[in-house]
């Protein structure tokens, strides 16, 4: 949530700031700005909206702005304060001579507010984070030292932030430090960067570092600095970046959505590669560090995770009770966290994020590893904090993902799950050999039926065109397809803000089915299996109250014909694996209808891409 970007260099500070905003832009959005060292004097840039306003006003005043080669920028997603130019950051203090900005929210900025107030300080925000400008000012104005105020500034903070600094009396440095919010360094020849994540840099440099906790960073143009909270030199830990720039780019498509949905038969390829060879060999999941005798011990299982991430984690209940017979619960970080569980040092917890930094998540598998647990986390990111707080790590290899709907990394995480179970019913012993040969070969051949999907959306297209009018809409599965339901009902609802919910098809007649009429339209996900007749009787209740039925089914059945008004067909494929196909489609209807009704794909409203405040 936020993005913070910083940069000393010889270059003009400004494109840099602004083009490492733009790829942090899925972060947030609702007000951005910059701060610059012009002639000698700190100036704020802001605007509130998207960052486009910002850039407008960076283009108006393009000659003075040039000039500087210091800046740091933020891009912002509202948590203490409306969106508007005065909660805007950078914030400064009285003197206006610092500027700082600021990612996560500090929890005792009231008490610091009075205290700052009552020493003479002027506050002219809503944010939490004013308090840093002028607590770190008046830290400057005792020491004269910008590293030394930061430094005393943050014994006083409490919460999660990444923060950058500037000041105009310390020409040519940034200070910034951590707290539980992700910061990393980016090294160039005679300029360096700090990101709040990787796109804010990878346009520039391949080099970097990730800051701990409570480390600070001094940079100039030509030098890195890191101590540690107690002043202590810290060693420079560079290494180089995985990420290619051109994973920010569209490539063509309109919205990035669309490509990274068009992404996924590469994504399981990528998934697979180095854990599944060939169907005869067991999965090997390296960083998987679960004693295994341990694991064929375990009494339970708890699977943590938020939105999109949860719905892959009840794919993965689904198959780990079904191959390996431990029980396993899931449920949103955010209720777990507060609430007694009974979680032990027999329970494997697992932690699933797509971007690793989601606080919730991390929160809940803090606490469980405190009960003595062991913690696997699933994510993207193993760069992240949450793979930092990992016992073992799977990680999902989707590459960075920019569109706020997540796709890809859904794909990669239900793969991952795919990959976790064969491998825990291979250590336990606890499926026949011959069905998991089956389920290996399955996988390795989903790329070419995802493929199928996406040069065939002629039936995706038409049914999207047809039903971007409604205003409600409803997705039922049953078994397995449940989480695909709520899957696909996140997604139409979260780009194109149409009131859609997924729900077990046995429990429409248990309510839901009282808002059915010929204004509702029920998509049934039917794919063959134990379960195909019963939500068939499902959606026969449904038409009867003459609900506008969409079927998306891999059956040629023709007696569908009658019953639905859009079938959606997909290749055919076994129940187990179903739910790795069968989103494909949805997500595909999603990103049409939001697309028909001309929303902002990428960047729906109220959203971001990562959820880093509880
Ligand atoms: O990064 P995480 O996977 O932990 O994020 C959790 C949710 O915020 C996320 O999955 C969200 O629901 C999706 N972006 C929706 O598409």
């Amino acid at each position: 949530m936020c993005g913070i970007v910083g940069y000393i260099g010889s270059n003009t500070a400004a494109d840099i700031l602004l083009e490492g905003l733009t790829n942090l832009e899925y972060r947030g959005y609702d007000s951005s700005g910059i701060a610059l060292n012009i002639d000698g004097k700190v100036q704020l840039f802001k605007a509130q909206g998207k960052l486009q306003n910002l850039k407008n006003i960076v283009q108006n005043n393009y000659a003075e702005i040039s000039k500087s080669k210091i800046g740091i920028g933020h891009i912002r997603w509202a948590t203490h304060g409306v969106p508007s130019i005065e909660n805007a950051h950078p914030h400064t203090c009285n003197c206006g001579r610092l500027a700082v900005v600021h990612n996560g929210i500090i929890e005792n900025f009231k008490e610091l507010k009075v205290k700052l107030e009552a020493q003479g300080c002027t506050f002219r925000s809503q944010t939490d984070t004013e308090t840093i400008a002028h607590l770190v000012a008046s830290k400057f104005a005792q020491t004269k030292d910008l590293t030394e105020a930061v430094r005393l500034a943050t014994k006083e903070i409490e919460g999660a932030y990444a923060i950058a600094v500037i000041h105009q009396d310390v020409e040519g440095t940034i200070v910034a430090t951590r707290r539980n919010a992700p910061l990393v360094i980016g090294f160039g020849e005679g300029e360096n960067f700090v990101g709040s994540d990787i796109p804010a840099l990878i346009q520039y440099t391949k080099k970097a570092m990730y800051l701990d906790d409570n480390q600070i960073v001094t940079m100039t143009a030509d030098s890195v600095k890191v101590i540690d909270s107690d002043n202590n030199p810290v060693a420079l830990k560079i290494e180089n970046l995985p990420w290619e720039p051109v994973a920010l780019s569209k490539m063509g498509y309109k919205h990035f959505m669309l490509k990274e949905i068009h992404e996924q038969p590469d994504i399981v390829r990528n998934v697979l590669t180095g854990k599944l060879s060939t169907s005869d060999e067991p999965v090997i999941l390296k960083e998987v560090t679960l004693d295994r005798e341990k694991l064929k011990d375990l009494s339970r299982i708890q699977i943590v995770a938020c939105g999109t991430s949860l719905h892959a984690a009840m794919i993965g209940k689904y198959i780990i009770e079904d191959f390996c017979g431990v029980p396993v619960d899931v449920e949103p970080s955010s209720e777990y966290i507060y609430r007694k569980t009974i979680t032990d040092e027999n329970t494997l917890v697992i932690g699933v994020s797509q971007s690793g930094e989601t606080a919730d998540t991390i929160t809940a598998v803090r606490q469980a590893k405190k009960k003595g647990s062991h913690i696997l986390i699933v994510t993207n990111r193993p760069d992240s904090t949450m793979a930092r707080e990992a016992d073992s790590l799977v990680p999902v290899n989707a590459g960075i993902e920019v569109s706020v709907a997540a796709t890809k990394s859904y794909m990669a995480q239900v793969i991952s799950f795919y990959l976790l179970a064969i491998y825990m019913a291979e250590v336990k012993n606890s499926m026949p050999k011959e069905e998991l040969t089956d389920l290996k070969h399955e996988l390795v051949i989903l790329p070419q039926k995802i493929e199928k999907i996406l040069t065939n959306k002629d039936e995706i297209q038409k049914c999207a065109r047809k039903f971007s009018s409604f205003k409600d809409f409803i997705f039922v599965a049953r078994g397995i397809n449940f989480p695909t339901a709520l899957e696909g009902a996140l997604k139409l609802k979260e780009i194109s803000y149409i009131n859609a919910t997924g729900y077990s098809a046995g429990e429409l007649k248990h309510g839901p089915i009282a808002m059915l009429d010929d204004s509702m339209p029920v998509l049934a996900v039917l794919m063959k299996g134990k379960v195909y007749d019963k939500i068939l009787s499902n959606a026969e209740e449904a038409k009867a109250r003459n609900a506008r039925m969409i079927a998306l089914t891999d059956s040629e059945d023709e007696k569908l014909e009658e019953l639905f008004e859009n079938i959606i067909r997909i290749p055919e494929i076994s129940e187990i694996l179903s739910p790795a196909l069968a989103i494909v489609p949805l997500q595909l209807l999603a990103y049409y209808i939001a697309e028909f009704l001309g929303k902002d794909v990428d960047q729906p409203r109220n959203l971001a891409k990562s959820v880093t405040v509880e």
